[in-house]
């Protein structure tokens, strides 16, 4: 409503969805958005379709007052937080088809996880009418997936993905890290390691190589339990055996102490 008279005056909207717990990774989005659209929306939105798992859903932090802050200082111009009888004033079906790729990885790990990302972000979407709306590639599948959404329903909403920040060692900003103990904290930089290892011997290795040094690296890490480490074509997330085939990406997900994370590098 707000912005109904400015977009209507040409104004591009751009649209930061994020479920608050606002780190550096957030603020970059932010500053994307600030540079291509003339209003930006931060949504902060705990989705409980997206939770597999109650107590994940439960434990998620709600830092309310520094998350304002941080927008303040990011010069966001509107924040946007619905409750969740607004978002869901009734129990809905939603099932769309999200191609083969959404029953991999995290999919496979997180059953129904982005049925539940994409039905709200197709919600947000519908509250905000963005132009623009912006993702991290921290979230590779989850980007993938949203896409595929905005094609199935012929969304006009451009999605642009924003490179991953990191902490000064590598480790991706996540707002699952303020989790960790002292020493997982430690453990969980295998993680960044392992990838750069194999952004790092790209060239000279083959893949299955450069697998069974990553997730050799991995497994020798103390309090870490690696679910997967892949190298896959960007698009299908199917395995690719091929260094000359392009689009190659390098994913993992472990689970670090309580603490699952995940992270990629782009190879080609
Ligand atoms: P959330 O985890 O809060 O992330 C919001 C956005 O920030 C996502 O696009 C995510 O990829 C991006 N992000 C997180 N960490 C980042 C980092 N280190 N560098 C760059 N970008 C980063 O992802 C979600 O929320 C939800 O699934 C959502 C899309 C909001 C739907 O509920």
């Amino acid at each position: 409503m707000l912005l109904e008279p400015l977009k209507a005056a040409g104004q591009k909207i751009a649209l930061v969805p994020t479920m608050g717990a606002l780190h550096k990774g957030h603020v970059s989005l932010i500053d994307m958005a600030k540079e291509q659209a003339d209003q930006v929306v931060c949504s902060i939105f705990v989705n409980p379709t997206q939770f597999t798992d109650p107590k994940d859903l439960e434990k998620y932090p709600r830092p309310l007052e520094h998350d304002i802050k941080m927008l303040e200082e990011a010069g966001c111009d509107v924040v946007f937080m619905p409750s969740v009888k607004e978002m869901y004033p009734t129990k809905e079906n939603w099932h769309i088809d999200l191609g083969s790729a959404e029953f991999l990885l995290e999919g496979e790990f997180r059953k129904g996880h982005y049925q539940g990302v994409t039905q709200i972000v197709k919600k947000l979407f519908d509250a905000v009418d963005p132009d623009l709306a912006f993702f991290g590639q921290k979230d590779f599948q989850q980007v993938l997936m949203i896409e595929n959404m905005v094609a199935y329903f012929k969304l006009p909403v451009k999605i642009i993905t924003c490179p991953i920040i990191r902490e000064n060692d590598g480790l991706a900003m996540s707002s699952r890290n303020i989790h960790l103990s002292a020493q997982d904290r430690v453990n969980a930089l295998v993680l960044s390691r392992a990838l750069a290892y194999v952004v790092d011997h790209f060239k000279t290795l083959p893949v299955a190589q450069l697998l069974e040094k990553a997730k050799e690296m991995i497994r020798k890490t103390p309090g870490v339990e690696l679910d997967y480490f892949t190298i896959a074509n960007g698009k299908t997330l199917l395995p690719e055996q091929d260094k000359d085939a392009g689009n190659l990406v390098a994913l993992v997900a472990a689970k670090v102490g309580e603490t699952r994370l995940i992270d990629n590098m782009i190879l080609s």
